[in-house]
């Protein structure tokens, strides 16, 4: 048997700035000009989600404006290629063809730029392109979401749905970099916007207890969705994004445990339930609560600490109740399915990731059905006794 380690060295930059592609702003150009030698100006192709499109008017005109202002560098090959973003397009595979074809037309070579602009559901499909496009093109993600930029995006893998299942096939791939405007903020609805929150929470809650305590002291800010807190927030939560896949010794998912998915079973059928009318923050907020009450009921969490994070939750704005949690089937609850669904997504043993203190996580491998069913039963019972009946 011939036996050797092949060592891989990766960088994973992560860029944060405000107007990007104001010819000004150097932060794309230098990421380019400084990661090597070059031979004439770098070739690039702008992959443009629509919806970020429309909502940022000027943004499609200013971008060609940017690479002829830096034409020393970098070429950029077309007008930005405009597609459309959100889930649906991981469902559709024509525009992975599109891509291809624009990567062949434009003689995009591995030495060559995508640069990605767009949500987090744009960007899997991009990086899945690009990644698979002569084994791998340069990526540059641009994440245009709360979520994206201080979740999804900062993270290293693509993918698009297949056979009717979410992310069937994808890639792990270190983009080239990741470079997060936080203009693009301005431009998302509050829903959306909102929805970022939840996951730097989650972040905080696993690994960083002094992040907690920031989100804590700025909660009726957060809100408000007030920009300044709002932008720390992403960038902590992108920084402790990128420290756990950097120091967590998985960076590829060998392994069954997934800490980053905290919350996250119940999340994850909670949005399939509701037919995606719960938005993925909304679910994961659902989805801390029950884990968090569920550690309560087994004796992993104390009620105090459990209490004080479903208030912070709640203070940002989130609910943490959802009619679906009702939904059964055949007289059992349909979110306990989302148990078994989770450990097929992982693969291997089930692993549930909890949290026996903010800050810091533990994982299980054995989950009490009926310790679930009574954390939902306490949610239900919360949710009703807020709910202010008004004397006629
Ligand atoms: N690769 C990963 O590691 C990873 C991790 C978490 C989530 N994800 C994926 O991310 C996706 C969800 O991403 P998301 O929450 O960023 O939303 P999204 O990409 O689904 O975008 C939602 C909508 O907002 C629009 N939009 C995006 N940015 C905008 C802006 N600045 N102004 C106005 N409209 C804008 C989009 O066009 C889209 O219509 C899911 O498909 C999920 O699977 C991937
Ligand atoms: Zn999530």
């Amino acid at each position: 048997m011939i036996q050797r380690s092949i060592p891989v060295h990766f960088q994973h930059r992560i860029d944060f700035t405000h107007g990007a592609f104001d010819p000004k702003n150097h932060t794309l150009r230098d990421l380019i000009a400084d990661a090597c030698a070059l031979d004439g100006p770098a070739r690039v192709l702008v992959l443009l989600d629509s919806g970020v499109a429309e909502s940022n008017p000027t943004l499609a005109a200013s971008i060609p404006r940017y690479f002829a202002a830096h034409a020393d560098t970098v070429t950029l090959m077309t007008d930005p290629i405009c597609l459309s973003g959100g889930e649906p397009c991981k469902n559709n595979w024509s525009l992975v063809e599109k891509i291809w074809q624009a990567i062949e037309y434009f003689k995009i070579c591995r030495h060559s730029y995508i640069i990605a602009i767009g949500g987090g559901a744009f960007l899997d499909l991009a990086g899945f392109g690009a990644a698979t496009a002569h084994r791998g093109i340069r990526l540059i993600r641009m994440p245009t979401t709360t979520l994206s930029q201080g979740d999804g995006g900062v993270g290293v893998k693509n993918g698009v749905n297949y056979f009717g299942k979410k992310n069937w096939v994808g890639t792990f791939s270190v983009p080239f970099a990741v470079v997060n405007d936080l203009d693009f903020i301005a431009s998302l609805p509050p829903r959306a916007c909102r929805d970022g929150i939840i996951e730097a929470i989650k972040v905080s809650l696993i690994r960083d207890r002094s992040f907690y305590e920031y989100l804590k002291a700025n909660g009726a800010a957060l809100n408000r969705l007030e920009t300044r807190p709002l932008e720390m927030t992403i960038r902590r939560s992108a920084e402790n994004h990128v420290e756990h896949i950097a120091t967590s010794g998985d960076p590829f998912e060998y392994g069954s445990a997934r800490p980053l998915d905290f919350g996250h079973w119940a999340a994850h059928k909670l949005e399939q339930i509701s037919n995606f009318s719960v938005s993925h923050g909304e679910a994961v907020a659902v989805g801390m609560a029950v884990d968090l009450l569920y550690s309560v009921q087994v004796g992993i969490l104390p009620r105090s600490t459990a209490e004080g994070i479903l208030t912070l939750m709640e203070t940002v704005g989130f609910s943490l109740w959802s009619e679906f949690l009702n939904t059964e089937e055949r007289g059992r609850p349909v979110i306990l399915a989302g148990l078994e669904e989770f450990r097929e997504h992982l693969g291997g043993r089930l692993t549930i990731t909890l949290i026996p203190a903010i800050g810091e996580k533990l994982e299980v491998n054995e989950v009490d059905e009926s310790a679930i069913l009574r954390a939902i039963d306490e949610l239900r019972q919360r949710h009703h006794s807020k709910v202010v009946t008004i004397p006629v």
